[in-house]
């Protein structure tokens, strides 16, 4: 089978990586992929997602695979079924989970699935009211897509209602800001939960824990995710039914009933609060760097498992994964995530891999040129760890971290805290 993946990053360099192991699959394509995914299969750059299809169409490709929110929100499902084209991922209408915070929060009342405690607005006095009414400290979100940034935890009512009126108008960003939730703060753990959906069934993955702060201890501001492993021994199996029961089966059965029905990855992003699951977000594809852990897990052949979700055979799947777990530290450019940093070239020790059973390398911000990679972005790449235990898993992640080289390299080093400590 030929496979495209749409994406750029790790998680897509991670996709891609299951994929190539997978004797079903032939040939990959990586759109537009990156420094690295040329060693895995064929880069294409495209324009437009028709100019995409196309490409896709003449190839003989069999099967797309998306990665990234952004195309997904944009409709690229739906261009490429019109071409007749298999492809996993969420619809347009359905990827609005995602795209409108607005619409995710009004959904999750309509069905009563629990969650934040928020108003939803455009107007700031009315903001504002609801503000007083809340303890500090006030979540403050922008509508709108915000590539991670647009939640304000806002330590003060100055600064929450300044987070309003910056996101109204227009300031912060733009016109993903026109509308606002204003939210209670939830005070738990998180957790990331993600369930592949073919409209009518579904399957839930092993739980993962992302960590979204820069620094050791969770300190620093709020990044795209510096590191995760899985599965996490932070849910049980009374709390997995709980939130089978309360969110995973209201939200599709939701989605069917609005004519939306939910395709693709859903990743739940939950607050456990006094052991009850609670809903901070959905995303409508996998994590990052979640799904940089989940693929090395997966056992069964990862082009069945997107194949028979893209096309409603799900039910005839019986998912597996390997009885071990995975870790994964991102490494990250000096500047990150405040500004690009200077590119610089990636060196790893030479008997890295060789010496280093059960680790790979994750590849994200890089570029090639002559044969060399370079970091080029905010999330360069990640060093994935499995293992009989979280432990050992965590161990070889760091032993690799210790045997890659870029100018400027910075990672935590805590990833799995609370697993460990448990
Ligand atoms: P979101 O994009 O909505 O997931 O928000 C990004 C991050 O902000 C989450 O992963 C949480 O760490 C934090 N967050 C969002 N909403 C809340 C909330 N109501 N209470 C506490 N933390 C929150
Ligand atoms: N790891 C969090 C995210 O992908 O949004």
């Amino acid at each position: 089978m030929k496979v495209m993946v749409v994406g750029s990053g790790g998680r897509e360099y991670s996709i891609g990586l299951a994929l190539k192991k997978d004797p079903n699959v032939t040939e990959l394509f990586f759109a537009p992929g990156n420094g690295a995914t040329s060693q895995l299969g064929r880069n294409v750059s495209y324009r437009t997602y028709e100019e995409l299809a196309a490409y896709a169409k003449e190839n003989g490709v069999e099967l797309t695979v998306v990665g990234p929110e952004t195309a997904l929100v944009e409709g690229i499902v739906d261009c490429f079924r019109a071409h007749g084209l298999v492809i996993f991922g969420a619809s347009k209408a359905a990827a609005r989970l995602e795209g409108s915070k607005i619409f995710m929060k009004n959904f999750l009342s309509r069905y009563a699935i629990p969650t934040a405690r928020y108003i939803e607005t455009s107007d700031v006095k009315q903001a504002n009211d609801f503000i007083d009414t809340l303890a500090l400290p006030i979540v403050v979100k922008a509508d709108g897509l915000c590539a991670g940034k647009g939640v304000i935890i806002a330590k003060s009512y100055a600064e929450a209602k300044e987070a309003v009126s910056d996101m109204l108008s227009g300031k912060s960003f733009g016109d993903a800001g026109r509308g606002v939730v204003v939210e209670e703060f939830l005070d738990g753990y998180e957790l990331s939960v993600f369930v592949v959906c073919d409209g009518k069934d579904y399957k839930i993955l092993p739980a993962a824990q992302d960590h979204k702060r820069l620094l050791d201890n969770d300190e620093g501001p709020n990044t795209g995710g510096m590191g995760a492993y899985a599965p996490t021994p932070l849910i049980d199996a009374t709390l997995y039914k709980k939130v089978e029961e309360r969110v995973v089966k209201p939200t599709l059965l939701g989605m069917q009933q609005e004519n939306t029905p939910f395709e693709g990855v859903l990743f739940i992003g939950l607050m456990i609060v006094k052991n009850e699951p609670i809903v901070l977000e959905y995303n409508v594809r996998f994590g990052d760097p979640e799904c940089e852990i989940l693929m090395p897990l997966l056992k069964t052949p990862a082009s069945e498992l997107f194949y028979k979700a893209a096309t409603g055979d799900l039910k005839n799947l019986t998912i597996e994964f390997l009885d071990r777990f995975a870790v994964a530290v991102v490494m990250a450019s000096e500047n990150y995530p405040y500004s690009s940093s200077k590119p610089s070239e990636i060196l790893i020790d030479q008997n890295a891999h060789s010496e280093l059973e059960h680790t790979h390398i994750s590849y994200a911000g890089v570029s090639e040129e002559d044969g060399k990679l370079y970091a080029t972005g905010g999330r360069v790449l990640l060093c994935v760890g499995v293992g009989e235990s979280i432990k050992e898993a965590r161990d070889r992640a760091y032993l690799l971290c210790g045997q890659v080289h870029f100018a400027g390299k910075q990672f935590r080093n805590d990833i799995a805290y609370q697993a460990l400590r448990q």
